[in-house]
C-alpha cells in the first residue's frame, strides 16, 4: 500500500524578473489570469487531487498570497450589506479550511530545489506534491489527480511529461524513456538541458511532481546546478539512483504563465472557456486580429 499523499508545496519565493516592473512589489504567483490570481488555480488543482494540507514557501513581498488565502472580515461585511451573496460565497469557496494551510519563508531566493528544501519541517517524513504556480494545466481532469491515479498503481516518484518539439529540448529537463504503455512509464534517466541534439526524447518535465520525502536529504547537500542555483532536477537525478521514477503524459494543455507569451496566452484560453465572457471577448480579439490583416 502506497503511502497517501496528503500535503502539497507551492514555491513562489522566486524573484519573477521577467515580468518586471509588474512584480516589483507584487509577487508573480499573483498576476490574474482573467479574475484568478495564479496561485488560486495550482492550489484548486491540488484541492480536487485531494490535497489536505497546502504549504507555500514565500519571500520578499509575499505577504500579499498569505492575505489571498485569509478572511478579508471588511470585504465580506461590506458585501453581505450589499447583498452581493454569489460573490461572498465564491470567495469563501476559494479559501483552504482554518489550520490547513502554512507558510514558510526562503529567506534568498537560492533556486526551487532550496525553495523545496525549505518545506522539509512541514512536510515530515511523507510523500508529497509539488506544483509551481506559473505552470497552469488547462485539463478535463487536473493533472495531479490524474498523476495520483499513476501513483496509485506505481508509488515512488510521479513526475509530469509532455511532449515538445525536438529542437526546444534544450531549455528544459528532459527524460528518457523506459518500459510503460506510452501514457505512464517508468524513466530511466534526466537530463537538465541538454545540449541541442543529445536529449534522450522529446518529453519535458512540466512543473508537476509526486516526491518522496528521501529527495530532502539530497537537497539537504545544497549543490548548485544550472544558473548558480539550487535545482530540484538535480536532486531528483540522484534520487533516481535507489528509487523509482515514473513519468505520466497528462491530459491537458500547458500554459508557462512565468514567460510573457504563455502568460498572455493563458488568459486568452481561459477566457474563452467563459461563457460570461467569451462571446463578446472573442468578437472583440477576431477584429483586433483582421484590423491588422493577421500581421503582428
Ligand atoms: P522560476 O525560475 O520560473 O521563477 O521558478 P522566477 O525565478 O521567480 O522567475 P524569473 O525567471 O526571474 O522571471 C519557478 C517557480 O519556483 C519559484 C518561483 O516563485 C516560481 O513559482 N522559486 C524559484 C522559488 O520559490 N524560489 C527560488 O529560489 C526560485
Amino acid at each position: 500500500m502506497n503511502r497517501p499523499v496528503r500535503k502539497a508545496v507551492f514555491p513562489v519565493a522566486g524573484l519573477g524578473t521577467r515580468f518586471l516592473p509588474a512584480t516589483k512589489a507584487m509577487p508573480k504567483e499573483m498576476l490574474t489570469v482573467v479574475d484568478r490570481p495564479l496561485i488560486q488555480y495550482v492550489v484548486d488543482e491540488a484541492r480536487e487531487a485531494g490535497i489536505e494540507h497546502f504549504v507555500f514557501v514565500t519571500g520578499r513581498n509575499k505577504s500579499v498570497i498569505e492575505d489571498h488565502f485569509d478572511i478579508q472580515v471588511e470585504l465580506e461585511l461590506t458585501l453581505e450589506q450589499r447583498g452581493k451573496t454569489a460573490e461572498f460565497e465564491a470567495l469563501r469557496r476559494d479559501l483552504p479550511s482554518p489550520g490547513q494551510h502554512s507558510f514558510t519563508r526562503q529567506q534568498a531566493p537560492l533556486g526551487l530545489g532550496h525553495a523545496v528544501w525549505c518545506a522539509r519541517e512541514l512536510i515530515g517524513d511523507e510523500p508529497f506534491a509539488l506544483l509551481l504556480p506559473d505552470v497552469l494545466i488547462q485539463a478535463p481532469r487536473g493533472c495531479l489527480a490524474q498523476m495520483m491515479d499513476a501513483y496509485a498503481t506505481a508509488g515512488g516518484n510521479i513526475i509530469a511529461v509532455e511532449e515538445i518539439p525536438a529542437d526546444k529540448t534544450s531549455s528544459y529537463g528532459v527524460v528518457d524513456v523506459g518500459e510503460g504503455d506510452g501514457q505512464t512509464f517508468e524513466i530511466n534517466g534526466m537530463v537538465e538541458k541538454p545540449a541541442p541534439g543529445t536529449a534522450p526524447s522529446n518529453l519535458i518535465i512540466t512543473g508537476r511532481y509526486i516526491l518522496q520525502p528521501e529527495i530532502f536529504t539530497l537537497l539537504a547537500e545544497q549543490r548548485t546546478g544550472a544558473g548558480g542555483e539550487i535545482q530540484i532536477t538535480d536532486a531528483m537525478i540522484e534520487l533516481l539512483k535507489n528509487q523509482r521514477f515514473t513519468g505520466v503524459r497528462f491530459e491537458g494543455r500547458t500554459f508557462d504563465c512565468g514567460s510573457k507569451p504563455g502568460f498572455l496566452i493563458a488568459n486568452v484560453a481561459y477566457a474563452l472557456e467563459r461563457t460570461d465572457i467569451a462571446p463578446d471577448f472573442l468578437d472583440e480579439l477576431k477584429r483586433i486580429i483582421t484590423s491588422n490583416g493577421g500581421r503582428p
